[in-house]
């Protein structure tokens, strides 16, 4: 299972995003936080900034929506061009309709979870869903501290994905930085978005090798992976 990691555009210059976007050449996705100042309180860009970037860019992006009403919205960020949109699990009334909507319309369907929220209750809809997304941080803003009490989350979350056989990838989002991606990463974490650690480097696309490198050395040697 390979290592990826998405930079957040939410740390970065939000006048120059294209050149922003060249400057993570490497990175297997763009993290894109859409928030709507009342799922979470802070307000970032919506719909026709996702269109504008996925024109503006190679890389694919993958949509984190910190918004109410994910049924009603997520299906627009799929056409304008996210190839994966992850809703909140706390924000949607149809969870298992929603994701299947967007896998209808042909992008990868994602579900977060706030710190506060266990993914016990989910474990019967992780098959209708490509990617679950964990956030060690409370959503809304970039820069805040790592939890560590979200690991045992991210280690149960790892076991039902191999109790069910699934393919699912496991995104953390929050504080993932080169000081916290070993521990996300042996305790299941596959996927890991990062946004100052990679915008405020000198070099934003070496920062993107370096957490790569750190990542996969962790995964290779850890327990859940050796399994798999
Ligand atoms: C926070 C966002 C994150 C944020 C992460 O609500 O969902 O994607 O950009 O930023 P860092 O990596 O700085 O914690
Ligand atoms: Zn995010």
């Amino acid at each position: 299972m390979a290592v990826q990691i998405n930079p957040s555009i939410l740390s970065a210059d939000f006048s120059r995003l294209a050149e922003e976007a060249k400057a993570v050449e490497g990175a297997d996705w763009l993290h894109v936080d859409v928030m709507d100042n009342h799922f979470v309180p802070n307000l970032t860009l919506g719909v026709p900034v996702v269109e504008s970037l996925s024109r503006a860019t190679d890389i694919p992006l993958d949509c984190h929506l910190m918004i109410d009403d994910p049924d009603r919205w997520a299906p627009q960020y799929v056409e304008a061009g996210a190839g994966s949109v992850t809703f909140h699990a706390e924000a949607a009334a149809a969870p298992v309709r929603l994701a299947r909507e967007i896998r209808a319309k042909g992008a990868r369907a994602s579900m977060a979870l706030k710190p506060a929220t266990p993914i016990e209750p989910y474990e019967d809809l992780l098959p209708e869903l490509d990617m679950l997304l964990i956030m060690t941080v409370e959503p809304g803003f970039g820069g805040q501290a790592f939890l560590d009490i979200m690991l045992p989350k991210i280690r149960r979350t790892r076991e039902l994905i191999a109790k069910h056989g699934l393919e699912l990838w496991l995104q953390v989002d929050g504080g993932v930085s080169e000081a916290t991606i070993e521990r996300c990463a042996e305790a299941g974490a596959d996927v890991f978005v990062a946004g100052s650690a990679v915008y405020s480097a000198s070099d934003p696309a070496q920062a993107v090798g370096s957490l790569r490198d750190k990542a996969a050395r962790t995964i290779a040697t850890a327990g859940w992976a050796c399994h798999h």
